[in-house]
């Protein structure tokens, strides 16, 4: 066996068996091992059917994401593909798990394919900035038209075996037993021919060209207003199909893909899948998870609801607790609306939102969590109300069950501080709404035990969100990076830029939206109780921007009021311009003395980015993140950073330290009171001097 293939001869029928944990990604051995396999097989005259199968979970979920970064190195996929169609004994795939990228490429290659129940099939490179480079965008459409396959290859959704089967992706559905029925097969074409089998041949002439050229133009039609650069290629590759001959095709869809592959969008996009991954390595992920089936929620306020839903679709019992009988009712009403819209929507069945709905509990008695195994807490955002609830909590919850908090700022310690039982307390923090987002912030407090952090991991993955590890401090990862993020806006706003400016600068670097509109959504007043907490302890010699105390004053409190920095008429989703809002933000400025200037949306750009990964470099030295890519992930899973741009650090990093580092000193240098934004740290200095980028400090 050479590495990551074997071949089992049985009779006229050799099968080569893919073997490489844990989902056979598609390296340069596995390459390098297939093309031999075949040449051995094609070069034994014994063999006269060929079946290509995988062992363990998966047939190849695609090429190995993490070789994308380094030099190409033959034979490349196309190579291995090509090799595979072009043998000259029949090739029956034998598919199972997920069919993916290259992996889907591979199984094109064949003569024939065949799939049990269950299989899934997909080109996701779009999701990575790229497009199928091994032969998906011109053996797919000649195998399925281009209307499915431009369906498939644009929207990087897997399809079924019942869809597979229907467009003739696949020839046959088949038993679980998939690789045996192949073998039945290759030796009925070893005895028959593979003639007596219609099968689908990838490589055919195109049936329909009008048809063809009809899927073309509305796939392009519905791109216009794309701003990344994959999908317009993907169109043009698809068309290539049907306007060139095989061969060129091949060497269109090639250069495509290496235009992208040494793109910064899909440079960004393949970190940020990596990142997701890497973020469950965590230093307590040895360590055994407690069992958790049942779980109590205490609060059913926005987050306390939205809490409750995810875990009730989870699988979870929950038992929601709440002070009065009112609340409660508000809390148990807004799961029910959260059900109700995904019945409308068909992501819940009726019957299945019965089942959920019988897995919760709602009461006003904190007595009736005594039999859970965590406590989500999910009160007023108040030190003094956590620590009270807490050490109630300490004395109804059995030994061995966990008390988590889902403070977005406090400090947990502190709160841990109020049991008896430290070493069980942790934080959750959820974002909302609760239900949608996949970020997990798992907060590790001074004294959690590992087996806690596991749990919380544990638990992540059963909500199908991402945990992220982050350590004690004002804010945690996500929040201290946004207060950055909005301290920078604020001084560019009070410099000479509208909130309106800076939101449109931010949303076309890729936000959703911009960070004013973002807190006219949550409601101003919560930021505004936070900076009259944090008033006593701030020193008076640093810059502080007082406009949004100024716009709480008047009543202008978001979206919510109808008013904030924009204005809402008739509770209008979409905020309009307020010329009152300007004209208080030139009052400010006249009362400090600020002549406004010029700024442009590079400018705006450049300083919120950079504040954010400033404010990373510091999260990193202060070891309240673990690695650089962690940041990136909260950033983009809970904070709207457009995943196209990796998040922070990766966008540093791309920037190139050097430059950033010197722009951020020119920024303290012209600032005064505000240099404490932009300082640099030492971490700077320290990768600029070794010549290394953020990604060094990731661990890999
Ligand atoms: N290349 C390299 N490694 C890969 C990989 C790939 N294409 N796809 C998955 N892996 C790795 C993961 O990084 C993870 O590694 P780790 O355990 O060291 O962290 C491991 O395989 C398991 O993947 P994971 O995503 O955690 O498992 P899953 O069962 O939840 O999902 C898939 C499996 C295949 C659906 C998912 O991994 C996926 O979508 N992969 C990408 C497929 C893709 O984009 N292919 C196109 C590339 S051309």
């Amino acid at each position: 066996m050479t590495e990551g293939v074997r071949i089992e001869v049985t009779g006229p029928v050799a099968e080569i068996v893919i073997d490489n944990p844990p989902v056979n990604a598609i390296g340069r051995k596995l390459r390098l091992a297939l093309v031999e396999a075949f040449d051995a097989v094609e070069a034994d005259p014994a063999v006269q059917a060929v079946v290509l199968s995988a062992a363990g979970r998966t047939w190849p979920v695609g090429a190995d994401i993490r070789e994308f970064g380094l030099p190409p190195e033959a034979p490349l996929l196309p190579d291995v593909c090509n090799r595979i169609a072009d043998c000259e004994k029949p090739v029956v795939a034998a598919l199972h798990g997920n069919v993916l990228g290259g992996g889907l490429e591979l199984a094109l290659g064949a003569r024939y394919r065949i799939a049990p129940e269950g299989t899934r099939f997909g080109f996701p490179e779009v999701a990575l900035g790229l497009i199928p480079g091994a032969g998906g965008t011109q053996r797919l459409p000649r195998l399925v038209g281009a209307g499915p396959a431009l369906d498939m290859i644009l929207s990087g959704a897997a399809i079924g075996t019942e869809r597979a089967l229907e467009i003739g992706l696949i020839d046959a559905v088949g038993e679980n037993d998939i690789a045996a029925e192949a073998r039945a097969l290759a030796s009925e074409f070893a005895t028959l021919g593979q003639e007596a089998y219609p099968a689908h041949d990838a490589e055919r002439g195109l049936k329909d060209p009008v048809t063809f050229v009809e899927a073309v133009d509305a796939a392009r039609a519905r791109l216009r207003a794309e701003q990344l650069p994959a999908p317009a290629r993907i169109v043009d590759c698809v068309e290539a199909a049907l306007l060139l001959p095989f061969e060129s095709g091949m060497a269109f869809e090639r250069a495509a893909f290496e235009d992208l592959l040494a793109s910064p969008e899909s440079a960004a996009l393949r970190h940020a899948f990596l990142a997701e991954r890497r973020a469950a390595r965590v230093p307590e992920a040895s360590a055994t998870p407690r069992d958790i089936s049942h779980v109590g929620v205490v609060g059913g306020g926005m987050m306390g609801a939205g809490i409750t839903s995810s875990l009730l679709s989870a699988g979870l019992r929950v038992t929601l607790v709440e002070r009065d009988v009112d609340a409660l009712s508000a809390g148990l009403a807004q799961i029910a609306k959260t059900h109700e819209r995904a019945v409308a929507k068909g992501r819940l069945t009726p019957a299945a939102r019965g089942e959920e709905w019988s897995r919760l509990r709602g009461s006003t008695d904190l007595q009736a969590l005594a039999p859970v195994d965590l406590v989500i807490e999910a009160v007023t955002e108040d030190e003094e109300v956590k620590r009270e609830v807490f050490a109630r909590l300490d004395g109804v919850l059995r030994p061995g069950a966990i008390l988590a908090t889902n403070t977005s700022y406090l400090d947990i310690n502190r709160i841990a501080g109020a049991t008896q039982r430290p070493e069980d307390v942790i934080g959750l923090h959820f974002f909302a709404p609760a239900p949608v987002m996949r970020l997990l912030e798992v907060v590790v407090a001074e004294r959690t035990a590992p087996e806690i952090v596991a749990t919380a991991f544990d638990l992540a993955r059963r909500l199908g969100k991402v945990a992220v590890r982050a350590g004690v401090c004002d804010g945690f990862i996500g929040n201290r990076i946004l207060t950055a993020y909005r301290t920078a806006a604020d001084f560019l706003m009070e410099d000479g830029a509208s909130p309106y400016q800076i939101d449109a600068a931010m949303k076309a670097y890729g936000f959703p939206m911009g960070p004013y509109a973002a807190q006219d959504l949550s409601g101003l007043d919560i930021s505004w109780a936070r900076r009259k907490r944090l008033a006593a302890t701030r020193d008076p010699a640093r810059r502080y921007v007082a406009i949004g105390d100024h716009l709480c004053e008047a009543g202008r409190l978001g979206r919510k009021a109808g008013r904030g920095y924009y204005l809402y008429p008739e509770g209008a989703r979409d905020g309009q311009e307020d010329p009152e809002v300007l004209a208080l933000i030139s009052r400010g400025r006249l009362e400090k003395g600020i002549t406004p200037r010029r700024v442009s949306s590079e400018e705006i750009r450049a300083r919120c980015v950079a504040a954010m990964a400033n404010e990373g470099a510091r999260i990193l030295e202060e070891g309240v993140a673990l690695r650089p890519s962690d940041i990136d992930v909260v950033m983009l899973l809970g904070f709207g950073f457009p995943r196209h741009r990796g998040g922070p650090m990766q966008a540093a990093d791309q920037r190139g330290l050097l430059a950033l580092r010197n722009e951020l000193r020119g920024y303290a240098a012209a600032d005064g009171p505000g240099a404490w934004l932009w300082q640099p740290g030492a971490l700077w200095d320290e990768l600029i001097k070794n010549g290394k980028k953020f990604a060094s400090l990731n661990g890999d």
